[in-house]
């Protein structure tokens, strides 16, 4: 979606629990807040009263894949209809924790889900929304691994998937950077947290 001027801007953050992305996402916030932006936070699944309790079920209980992907579309709708939508009519930028570049990694690179099944429901969810630019926090496994182990908290039902999963999820990702190198901006995730913002800078410059 070409974002008109008066319309806000969709940014969203992508990449595996890990890589840094929610860490930066405040730094974001901030910079964009000292720029005179009005800015609204959000986060997938959830944003909505109703996608925060499919958030709950698809972390917690066990399912199978599909399932998996249609609740989080659901969730989706939701957020969009009632959230996303609104707010960047409204002029807000929207930054957004996950979109549907993390079902394309997750439920089609780690799990197997058929890519035309998670493009078709995007279609459906989604109608004409793409994000006007998507930051990719990439980084190794193992760096991902030992910061999610230092953070010492119970992984949920993704984290604690096997290697060849998050090495699908990681393909997938780089996969979609490479077909839309303009949108997705990899960002280093293994470098030290300060060497971070101004890769950040340069990364949404020109929106
Ligand atoms: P978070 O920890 O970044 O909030 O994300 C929660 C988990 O949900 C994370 O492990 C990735 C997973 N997830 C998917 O598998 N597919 C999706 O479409 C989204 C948005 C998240």
């Amino acid at each position: 979606m070409a974002a008109a001027s008066g319309r806000g801007r969709f940014i969203t953050l992508e990449g595996m629990d890990g890589a840094g992305k929610s860490t930066h996402l405040a730094t974001i916030a901030a910079s964009l807040r000292a720029q005179g932006r009005r800015v609204l936070v959000t986060r997938e699944p959830g944003g909505t009263p109703l996608a925060e309790k499919l958030r709950q079920l698809v972390l917690a209980e066990p399912m199978d894949a599909v399932s998996e992907t249609l609740l989080i579309f659901a969730a989706r709708a939701d957020h969009v209809a009632r959230v996303i939508l609104p707010a960047l009519e409204r002029g807000a930028w929207v930054l957004c924790d996950r979109f549907t570049d993390s079902t394309l990694a997750y439920q089609g690179g780690g799990k197997g889900v058929p890519t035309e099944l998670i493009r078709a429901l995007a279609r459906q969810a989604h109608p004409g929304l793409s994000p006007d630019r998507t930051l990719l926090f990439d980084c190794p496994y193992e760096v991902s691994r030992d910061r999610l182990q230092r953070a010492g908290r119970p992984p949920d039902r993704f984290e604690g998937q096997s290697r060849a999963f998050f090495d699908g999820v990681r393909d997938a990702y780089r996969g979609l950077a490479a077909a839309e190198p303009d949108r997705i901006r990899l960002i280093d995730g293994s470098r030290p947290p300060e060497a971070v913002p101004p890769l950040l800078e340069a990364a949404l410059a020109g929106l």
